[in-house]
Order: structure tokens, then C-alpha cells, then sequence
């Protein structure tokens, strides 16, 4: 089929390069000239593991080509919709690069082609696409609402491999075009109207993000009463009601979906006359345990002005180069708000921006950044700051305290190296060595 794929974002260039691959003809389009020059050059402006070596395959092949406009002559079967929705200062999801999208395609898509919506929308928006589309009279335009659910750093396989895949349609012709689109994809499929279809998408992150919450909580109470949450998550993800997926406690949850989509759907639901108490609890606890280091940090060192303090990690997680929601960034601020010197490290972020717009560049080394620091968190569980020289760890550091904010250290083999691991929901760790 000849695809366009709208926005070569991270959803857009995923899911282009995957359906190259299935054997369409893809052509991705965004208005970033640069992204555009280098994509053409085989160059990948996100990380993504395996990302790279496929779209070098496929523009050997010419089965994708990149553009910084649309075609003026549509030989589309199917545009696919992927611009970013970022949050307006209220939590909605900003829909003007959408239907930007939706008033060029009008002007030169072919007759009866399917425009998928695959952006994060409201509910209801698919819907008044194709209202918008008929009153610029395309009424013989197919739409659709087809939600990605791929995870970063794994999203190769999200594409190829999904748990499911969602058709939001109101006629077979649309189901039919979709079919054939992911034909070769092995998963389960919904089909279902595009309402639904956007609340699966939504309440599935919400969901997620809630189980998150959930275990922090809880963590936070282990924290208290003396019982290790790592084993209450492992005992209670054995119940195959509950299941063991996203009960990791932590800093909480990042990224450029879940904080965005969370707050989304609270704002759905209030526009549509609901308050989801539930889900605004769920986004104020993630927003809360991002700082629960600090706390920490306070009961080892007392007053953390002039202390310094390594921050291992800067992804929002492992396997991406993705800053956004990052805890590490709200710990920077928070720390050097208190007046104590904060250092970044991270294997692939490097440099990110503050909140006053100035640049702050992220070293590479870890043992350059642990130097002399009086404690050091670990932000990011990059598989690289799990096997340390735990040796020269506690030699480097000033005081070898390390908060574990992904519980995801073995604090009885580093206690061997002289190095107090404190962790989160598995009980206050006393200092072994006074504080100078
Ligand atoms: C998430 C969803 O998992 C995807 O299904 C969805 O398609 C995507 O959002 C999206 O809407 O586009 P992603 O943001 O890439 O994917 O990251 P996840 O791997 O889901 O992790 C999200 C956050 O939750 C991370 O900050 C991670 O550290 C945190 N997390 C995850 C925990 O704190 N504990 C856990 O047990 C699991």
C-alpha cells in the first residue's frame, strides 16, 4: 500500500520505518527540515535500539522516503495522523498541529482514502475530524482511530509484536484498509467504534500509571512499618488477578506519555462533567515521590546546601535518550534549590535544558561524577550503573550513601564494599559511618 505517515516524532518514525518493513511504500512527512535532511541521510534523531540499521535497510530498498511538506499529488491509500498533542497549561491535549494535518490532507488526498488518527486524541475527536473533513466536502474520506500502544526502547517489537491492535471505525471499508495495513502482524484485534477506541488508549495508560501510584504508596508505608515492597510486589504479582508488571517501586513514572495522558483524562473526564478523584490522586503521588530522595539525603547529610550530589541517570528510563518528565530533572532543580551542587551523568543523554532555559551539559563517565561526592541517587536503572567497580565507587565518593531510586541494587553486596544503599519502601537504612 502507499502510506504516508504525518510526523516523524518518535510514534511516526517508529511505525513508518516498521510499515516500510511489512512491505508497504511509506513516505514520512514533517515540517522539521533538519529532522527531514537527516533522516534522508539515514541519520535517527531519537535512540532506539535496532532503529537505525532498519531504516539503512529500507532506503537502500527506496521503500521510505522523507518530506518536509506533503505530497501536492496524493498516490495515498492511507495517511496515518502522528504529531505530537502536548499538554495545553490546563492538562488538555493541544490538537492544532492535528487538525492542521487533517485541513492539508483534505486538499490532496486521493478519493476514498483512510485518514488513521494514530495521535493520543480526546475523546471525540476522531469523530470531528470527519466532521471537519465533510464540511470541506471529503465526505468520501475514510477516518479511523488506530491507537499505538508501543513502549520506548522497545518499540521494534510493540510495532511488530503487539498485545493487541485497536481499529476504531464506523464502516468495513475502513476495517479493511487497516487490516490489510497491518497485515503480517501477528495480535489480537479490536474492532470497535473511534470513541472507544481513544478511551482504550487512555484508560490503558491510566491504568498503568495508577498501578505505579499504587505501589509507591505502598512503598512509602513499607518504608514505615519495616516491610520490604519488593517482596510484597513479587507476592502479590504472583495473583494472576493482579499480574507482576508495573508494580516496580520507584521515583515514579516519566516520560512523554503517562504524565500527559493522566493529566489528559482528568481533564476529559471534567469536561465531560466527572471528576476522576481516583487519577488526580494518581498524578499528585507521582509528583510526590519524584523528591522522596531528598528526604533521605536530609536524614544522612542534615542541611544539603554546599553538599554534592550525583545524579546516575537522566532518561526518563533505560534504552531511550528521552528527557521529557525526567525525575532526574526535578531533583536537579530541587537540589540546587536547597543550594547543594548537582551533577548528571547519563551513557546516552547529553546535555538537557533547566527551567530557566540554560543549557547543562551531562558527563559520561560515572566515576568522573561520583569524584568527591558527598551521595549519589540512582535515577535511571541503566543496566551500566548496576555493575559498577563498587570498589572504586566507595573510594571515589566522599561518603560512599547511595539512594537506589529503581530498587534496583543489591544492598547487602555493596554493604561488602563499604557503601550504604538506601532503597525505596524497603526500610530506613541507618548510616554505618558518621557524616563530616
Ligand atoms: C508507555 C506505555 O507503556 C506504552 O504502552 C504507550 O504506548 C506509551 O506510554 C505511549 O502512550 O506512547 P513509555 O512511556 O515508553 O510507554 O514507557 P514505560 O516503559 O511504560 O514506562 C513509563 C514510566 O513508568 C517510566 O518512567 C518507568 O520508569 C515507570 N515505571 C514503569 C515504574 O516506575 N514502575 C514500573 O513498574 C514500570
Amino acid at each position: 500500500m502507499h502510506v504516508w505517515m504525518i510526523g516523524a516524532g518518535y510514534v511516526g518514525l517508529v511505525t513508518g520505518v516498521c510499515f516500510a518493513k511489512l512491505g508497504h511504500d511509506v513516505t514520512c512527512v514533517d515540517t522539521n527540515r533538519e529532522k527531514i535532511e537527516l533522516l534522508r541521510n539515514g541519520q535517527v534523531p531519537i535512540y532506539e535500539p535496532g532503529l537505525t540499521e532498519l531504516l539503512h535497510e529500507l532506503l537502500a530498498q527506496a521503500r521510505i522516503r522523507f518530506m518536509d511538506n506533503l505530497p501536492a499529488k496524493g498516490d495515498a491509500e492511507v495517511a496515518v495522523i502522528a504529531v505530537g498533542t502536548p499538554p495545553l497549561p490546563n492538562g488538555a491535549a493541544d490538537l492544532r498541529a492535528v487538525y492542521a494535518v487533517v485541513d492539508g490532507l483534505s486538499g490532496v488526498l486521493p478519493k476514498g482514502a483512510l485518514v488513521a488518527v494514530k495521535s493520543t486524541v480526546p475523546v471525540g475527536t476522531t469523530e470531528r475530524i470527519r466532521q471537519r473533513l465533510r464540511e470541506q466536502g471529503r465526505d468520501d474520506l475514510l477516518v479511523a482511530m488506530v491507537p499505538e500502544f508501543l513502549r520506548e526502547g522497545q518499540a521494534l517489537n510493540d510495532v511488530f509484536s503487539p498485545a493487541r491492535i485497536v481499529f476504531g471505525v464506523t464502516d468495513n471499508a475502513a476495517e479493511v484498509t487497516l487490516r490489510q495495513l497491518h497485515s503480517g502482524i501477528e495480535a489480537p484485534v479490536i474492532v470497535t467504534d473511534p470513541a472507544t477506541a481513544e478511551m482504550i488508549k487512555y484508560a490503558s495508560n491510566a491504568f498503568l500509571a495508577t498501578k505505579i501510584s499504587f505501589i509507591n504508596e505502598i512503598a512509602n508505608i513499607c518504608d514505615r512499618v519495616g516491610a520490604d515492597v519488593t517482596v510484597v510486589a513479587h507476592g502479590m504479582g504472583l495473583d494472576p488477578r493482579i499480574g507482576p508488571s508495573f508494580l516496580r517501586a520507584g521515583l515514579g513514572y516519566g516520560g512523554s506519555c503517562f504524565p500527559k495522558d493522566t493529566r489528559a483524562l482528568v481533564n476529559i473526564a471534567g469536561e465531560a462533567g466527572y471528576d476522576f478523584q481516583l487519577l488526580r490522586a494518581v498524578v499528585e503521588v507521582n509528583q510526590r515521590q519524584r523528591t522522596l530522595p531528598l528526604h533521605r539525603l536530609r536524614e544522612w547529610l542534615g542541611d544539603l546546601a554546599g553538599r554534592t550530589i550525583a545524579l546516575l541517570g537522566v532518561a526518563f528510563k533505560p534504552g531511550t535518550d528521552d528527557v521529557r518528565e525526567s525525575p532526574a530533572l526535578d531533583l536537579y532543580e530541587a537540589l540546587r534549590s536547597e543550594g547543594a551542587v548537582a551533577r548528571l551523568v547519563d551513557p546516552v543523554v547529553g546535555s538537557v535544558v533547566d527551567s530557566h532555559g540554560l543549557v547543562i551539559s551531562v558527563e559520561r563517565d560515572p566515576y568522573v561524577t561520583l569524584e568527591g561526592a558527598d551521595a549519589a541517587i540512582l535515577v535511571t536503572e541503566w543496566s551500566e550503573y548496576l555493575r559498577l567497580d563498587w570498589s572504586r565507587v566507595a573510594r571515589a565518593m566522599k561518603h560512599a550513601y547511595i539512594f537506589d531510586g529503581r530498587n534496583a541494587l543489591d544492598p547487602v553486596q555493596l554493604q561488602d564494599f563499604g557503601i550504604t544503599v538506601s532503597g525505596v519502601g524497603r526500610g530506613a537504612v541507618p548510616l554505618s559511618i558518621p557524616v563530616g
